[in-house]
């Protein structure tokens, strides 16, 4: 046993300054640059945040004009990243195949270690376009359907839609999908955001700062849950089974997905303008089920444990509502988080210092080799 104070998964440890966003777990909400995301949802798009959170401020309508512009001209693929991901099994999952994707993305940038301000915003805006073309190409490759180029006639998230499922949904549908993508698209030093802040902290480069938030964020304590609470919401299948189950998952000690949070103890800050489009959602295409169970799952979380759902608990009904598969939940966060690493890595590299915590030697005592 150690006679130092041990963190255990940096609980509490403030490493860093930050000017991002701000999580405020004693009033549960959260600001983007000081603005509320509740604000940011019901008055402006998801574009608007992809350049608050780099830039610092709000688009002017012409920033704005040319940034959507900008995000459209880096849209595509080449056939190198295509081919590529084509080779890859069908039954691989998304998220690693969004990974791999942007690993190539970075062998087929000439500037891979120029990390200059400009350098890195442009990476950003070519990252930001190109990694919903690498999430609708696996999604495509996944069942065995031919890649859907970009439409630039079309929004960043009507875009998407026309490139997974070759048309574009109702207002409704993009509304609520672009919500998701504002409140999904910063929150302080989580773990996929501070990994990609220990990446670029050795000197690395932003490609590879996002394939290892990728693979952070993947995790199910992270953001693999939103994907873990649909498979959870279906094994349930009824509300009347939805009580009878929590129980059982409470007495057996199991985790469940989509509940709890390693800083808001009180509830999540972006969950009620979640719930209320996942609500929307389910009015709009027949899945109130999803609603009720969910509910009374909830309910019985609060009754028995006064454990609070998170933002992936009504997000994950509301993809599998827009008629995403589950496993285009995760990759689809990352399209949005996007903008929030691109910002930390910038951070990051304003004012490095190579992040190298210590560790408490709790091994075997030092011996000879004999
Ligand atoms: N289901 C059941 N019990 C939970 C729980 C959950 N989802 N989340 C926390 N708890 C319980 C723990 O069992 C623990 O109980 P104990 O004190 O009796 O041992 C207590 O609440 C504290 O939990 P702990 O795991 O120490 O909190 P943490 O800050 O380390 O973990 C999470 C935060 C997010 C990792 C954890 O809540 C979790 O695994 N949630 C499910 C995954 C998820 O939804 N992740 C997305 C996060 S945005």
């Amino acid at each position: 046993m150690s006679d130092q104070i041990i963190h255990k998964g940096l609980a509490g440890v403030v490493v860093d300054e930050s000017a991002v966003s701000k999580v405020m777990p004693e009033t549960n909400s959260l600001t983007y640059r000081g603005y509320a995301v509740e604000d940011l949802c019901d008055h402006k798009s998801f574009m608007d945040v992809a350049y608050l959170l780099v830039y610092g401020e709000l688009p002017t309508p012409e920033q704005f004009e040319a940034f959507t512009n900008l995000e459209k001209a880096h849209r595509g693929l080449k056939d190198q990243v295509l081919n590529c991901l084509a080779s890859l099994p069908p039954a691989c999952h998304p998220m690693d195949a969004l990974r791999t994707g942007v690993s190539i993305l970075g062998c087929l940038d000439e500037r891979i270690w120029d990390s200059s301000p400009e350098t890195n915003m442009d990476k950003y805006m070519s990252l930001l376009a190109k990694i919903p073309c690498i999430i609708a190409a696996a999604y495509r490759n996944s069942i065995g359907k031919s890649y859907i180029p970009e439409d630039n006639t079309l929004g960043f998230c009507e875009n998407f839609f026309h490139m997974c499922f070759g048309k574009v949904p109702a207002e409704e549908v993009i509304k609520a999908f672009d919500v998701s993508l504002i409140l999904y698209a910063e929150h302080g030093f989580n773990a996929s955001t501070f990994t990609t802040r220990v990446i670029t902290s050795s000197g690395s480069d932003m490609h590879s700062a996002v394939t290892g938030g990728i693979g952070a964020l993947k995790g199910p304590l992270h953001g693999g849950a939103n994907e873990q609470v649909m498979h959870m919401l279906k094994e349930v299948g009824e509300a009347e089974h939805a009580e009878s189950w929590m129980m059982e998952a409470l007495e057996q000690k199991k985790k469940v997905m989509g509940f709890g949070h390693r800083v808001y103890k009180n509830g999540d800050s972006r969950v009620p303008t979640m719930k209320k489009y996942a609500s929307k959602m389910a009015e709009f295409t027949g899945g109130k089920k999803w609603i009720e169970i969910s509910d009374i799952l909830e309910g019985v979380m609060m009754r028995e444990k006064g454990i609070h759902p998170n933002l992936d608990y009504p997000a994950g009904p509301a993809y599998y509502m827009m008629g995403f598969e589950i496993e285009m939940f995760t990759p689809i966060f990352v399209m949005s988080r996007i903008s929030g690493w691109a910002a930390h890595i910038m951070e990051q590299n304003a004012d490095n210092k190579l992040i190298r915590p210590l560790s408490a030697y709790n091994g075997v005592g030092q011996r000879e080799v004999k």
